[in-house]
């Protein structure tokens, strides 16, 4: 096996940053560059005071130990093509806007550019590793690729290596992941370019959490892991609905069934409905692989945990405007939090901004506060989820403020729909003390302590709860 001395990594977004710096701190044999054609991005990744294009907790001191030893950031694609002996594709995979399998295809265009241009650009050998998530057999048509379009001399192997990191939590999945996962070819070059790869995670990654399997095997075990997970969350959040019908509680519910050890305690969080980039989008690409492979109960089988998940934040907007007595035209409501969960500043499919657009269509006011969303960002998405209004009609109606007090100063309601640790925390009573009354709070996330803050005189709702005990 080739022994690696020079990664590249094209891609310098979400993925690809943190995973390249955790490998470059690891391995401070290997050099790694890091490209991306953002010149923005990548200004950014080298700024002097460590501005980093993205909020990740521990980021910055991995960047800070790394960054011009052994690790760079450039836009010049090629050279860092060029240079290396391993190239991870890391580039975005969203899903596709129009033409064939629009909303639900992933939209494998910027994997395409990618590959065609190592195809055009390298003049060594180097192993292709495909850590975007993809459907299933993308790496037979990234082989095709590279092989059609290959120099004499120049020989391709393709790895799968999908990324299980968690937005939030990055850098600790990276220093000591549950398993990296390899794919590869059962030939003996595809075997031994696997090895390769195991080498670099090995500096760091316990040898038995490191599994090695085939191709599709890898493309698809990425797929489900997302389609597992979300579809526990639709589970707890399908169960909310009967806990607030019923008089039980959503909590109570799953710390029972998490005491199974065949069931587990993890990411049974009842939720105004889960976000992120990764999980509707991962979803709707398995839904569109099984149709395409003739097995349409299968594919309704997964799409049912997006629709679930559609209709929980639908039942949310709905429960806060009946409990304003049936309409919030013309109030003010302060929403705590726009990313899609604690400790990120991403805001790909945040509830948060479903909520918003339903809140602007009832008329009502919004006050918007997140610790680390930027304005501009909040106002590209609130922009993208209504075409058609111009951002000066939105923005008579949405205040983006700077602190959570500020946000909820003469709300009538205060709705949390991120579970920053700071709004356990915030003043509740001069919170009360500011809002028009009688003031209400929107718990869409399980965080506050609902009869610490009756007690100061707000209505609570809370999510997998009865209204009545409210
Ligand atoms: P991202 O949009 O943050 O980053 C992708 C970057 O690739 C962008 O900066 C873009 O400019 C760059 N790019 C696109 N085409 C390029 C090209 N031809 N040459 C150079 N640069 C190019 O996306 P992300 O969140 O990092 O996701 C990347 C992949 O990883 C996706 O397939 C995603 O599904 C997968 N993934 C994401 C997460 C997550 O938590 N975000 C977790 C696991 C897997
Ligand atoms: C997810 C997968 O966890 C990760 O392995 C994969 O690589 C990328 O997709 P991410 O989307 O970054 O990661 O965050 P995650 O912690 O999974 O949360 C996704 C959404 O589900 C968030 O909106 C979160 O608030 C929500 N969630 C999570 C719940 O509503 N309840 C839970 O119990 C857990």
């Amino acid at each position: 096996p080739v022994k690696v001395t020079k990664i590249c990594c094209i891609g310098a977004g979400y993925v690809g940053g943190p995973t390249c710096a955790v490998i470059a701190l690891k391995c401070p044999h290997i050099t790694v560059t890091i490209v991306d054609l953002n010149k923005a991005r990548i200004d950014a990744w080298n700024s002097p005071d460590f501005s980093l294009p993205i909020y990740e907790p521990g980021l910055v001191d991995v960047v800070r130990q790394a960054r011009g030893r052994n690790l760079f950031f450039s836009t010049d694609v090629d050279k860092g093509i060029e240079e290396a002996d391993l190239i991870f594709v890391s580039v975005n995979t969203p899903t596709k806007k129009s033409g064939v399998g629009a909303g639900f295809a992933a939209d494998l265009n910027y994997v395409e550019l990618a590959t065609r241009r190592i195809a055009t650009v390298a003049r060594s050998s180097k192993i292709v590793v495909e850590k975007s998530t993809v459907p299933c057999r993308t790496a037979e048509s990234m082989r095709t690729i590279l092989e059609a379009n290959s120099k004499p001399n120049c020989r391709f192997d393709i790895l799968s290596n999908p990324e299980f990191l968690a937005e939030g939590t990055a850098i600790s999945d990276l220093l000591s992941p549950d398993r990296v996962l390899i794919g590869s070819l059962q030939s003996p070059e595809g075997i031994d370019a696997c090895e390769s790869l195991k080498e670099v995670y090995a500096n760091w990654v316990p040898q038995e959490r490191i599994l090695t399997v085939g191709l599709w095997s890898s493309e698809l075990s990425k797929l489900a892991a997302n389609a597992m997970l979300a579809q526990r969350i639709s589970s707890v959040n399908a169960l909310s609905a009967i806990c607030e019908a019923t008089g039980a509680n959503i909590d109570e519910v799953a710390n029972a069934i998490g005491y199974d050890s065949r069931i587990g305690p993890k990411f049974l969080r009842a939720s105004v409905g889960f976000g992120g980039s990764c999980f509707q989008k991962d979803i709707l690409n398995l839904v569109y692989l099984s149709e395409s492979l003739h097995l349409p109960e299968v594919a309704a089988y997964w799409r049912q945990v997006v629709e679930m998940n559609e209709y929980q934040k639908r039942r949310f907007s709905k429960r806060v405007v009946d409990t304003l007595f049936n309409t919030i035209t013309g109030k003010r409501i302060a929403v705590l939090g726009f990313a899609f969960k604690a400790d990120t500043g991403d805001t790909r499919e945040s509830a948060a901004i479903t909520l918003i657009k339903d809140f602007q269509s009832e008329k009502a006011f919004v006050n918007v506060y997140d610790p680390q969303v930027e304005s501009e960002q909040i106002w590209m998405d609130l922009q993208e989820a209504s075409p058609l209004m111009p951002l000066e009609t939105i923005k008579k109606q949405v205040s983006i403020c700077s602190s959570a007090l500020e946000a909820c100063k003469n709300a009538e309601a205060v709705v949390i729909a991120t579970e920053w640790k700071e709004f356990k925390d915030i003043d509740w009573e001069a919170v009360y003390a500011g809002m028009n009354k009688p003031a209400f709070v929107f718990d869409g996330r399980l965080l506050v302590d609902a009869e610490r803050l009756r007690k100061i005189g707000f209505r609570v709702t809370t999510i997998g709860r009865p209204s009545a005990v409210a």
